[in-house]
């Protein structure tokens, strides 16, 4: 099967950026768990292979006196657990917090041969990557690890958001963006309570037919808009330009699946490659939403066929297809055998 490297010659112009040399594995559900929690912990195991990305969270939502128990935990699983297909990542404190120096330091010598990615929260700027690419050199090269650990970062600050570009391409080690909505909305000072999601008050309402006082106050449809349309945009962009991965980040509504796969799949749509689960029950959601149907697969799969040599226009079922159109298909094409693999 040809692959999008194929057809993207090296000369053309404006031809996408290649994907960093990170590995490819799927990572369209990173599971959060609290490693302090004895009852949650304990379930880990029997999640391996149900789940991409199992992530032992010690910042937000573990309580201050519960810090030193969660990087502990997180230890004992990490060392007691195979975690196969799984990937194994953690979310350690921000590098504000008086935690942080001490997660770094016993996680990396301890469980850094199976560590895949840390994701840092709350990140500024370069400067904030550049001191963890520093700090993870120092202490993989002190502990003999070979394969580095890779970085991840939470944009959920204005400034983040406004560094977006540098952050990207602060270190060889930066894997990807996620959201983080709820931080960045308290730190933009925006007026809604919600971890992710919608909100029913940021709306369009269609134009009334004419400005009388009558069609004024006849029920005109309203369309609700997504809240965290500009910075999921921003971030596919960012991360596309600089060959990383962006997702999604919490959809706190746990009760509310019906929108929590709307949200997922506006960021699937819009580019992003994958997303947190915060509950077993988000992990189906997720692997169904950020993988491609199998309609979207078959008819990709089509248009690479009659697209021949990737040059020209074809007709298929009274559509135009393209060079470009092909390249679309190409990524479907491409997530589906990775997915497979
Ligand atoms: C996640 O960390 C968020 O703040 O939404
Ligand atoms: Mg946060």
């Amino acid at each position: 099967m040809r692959t999008s490297k194929d057809f993207f010659r090296p000369l053309a112009v404006g031809a996408p950026a290649p994907l960093r040399e990170i590995p490819a594995r799927p990572s369209r559900a990173i599971h959060f768990f609290d490693p302090s929690n004895e009852k949650m912990a304990a379930k880990i195991p029997a999640m391996v292979g149900t789940v991409d990305v199992l992530l032992g969270n010690l910042e937000d939502a573990v309580k201050a006196d519960n810090k030193v128990a969660a990087r502990e935990g997180l230890v004992r699983i990490a060392q007691s657990t195979d975690f196969g297909p799984t990937q194994l990542w953690t979310r350690i404190n921000s590098l504000d917090s008086p935690w942080v120096l001490d997660d770094l330091t016993t996680l990396v010598p301890a469980i850094g041969e199976k560590l895949d990615v840390i994701m840092v929260p709350k990140v500024q700027g370069a400067e904030d990557i550049h001191y963890v690419d520093r700090l993870l050199a120092q202490l993989e090269a002190k502990a003999g690890i070979s394969k580095p650990i890779l970085v991840h970062a939470i944009l959920e600050t204005a400034r983040g958001v406004a560094n977006i570009e540098e952050i990207c391409a602060a270190s060889p080690r930066m894997q990807g963006l996620s959201l983080g909505p709820a931080d960045l909305a308290a730190d933009r000072r925006m007026k809604t309570t919600r971890v992710g999601g919608g909100h029913p008050g940021y709306l369009v309402r269609q134009d009334p037919a004419s400005s009388s006082e009558d069609d004024i106050n006849a029920p005109r449809a309203i369309f609700q808009q997504d809240l965290w349309h500009y910075t999921i945009a921003r971030m596919v962009d960012a991360c596309a330009m600089h060959g990383i991965y962006p997702y999604y980040g919490p959809f706190g509504d746990i009760a509310d699946v019906v929108a929590c796969e709307d949200q997922f799949r506006n960021a699937f749509l819009l580019g992003c490659v994958g997303t947190w689960s915060l509950h077993p029950k988000q992990i189906a959601i997720a692997n169904r939403v950020f993988s491609p149907s199998v309609e979207d697969i078959k008819h990709a799969r089509r248009v690479v066929a009659a697209m021949g040599d990737g040059t020209g226009a074809v007709m298929l079922d009274g559509k135009m297809e393209d060079d470009a159109s092909l390249k679309q298909c190409l990524v479907m094409v491409e997530l589906a055998e990775q997915l497979a693999a």
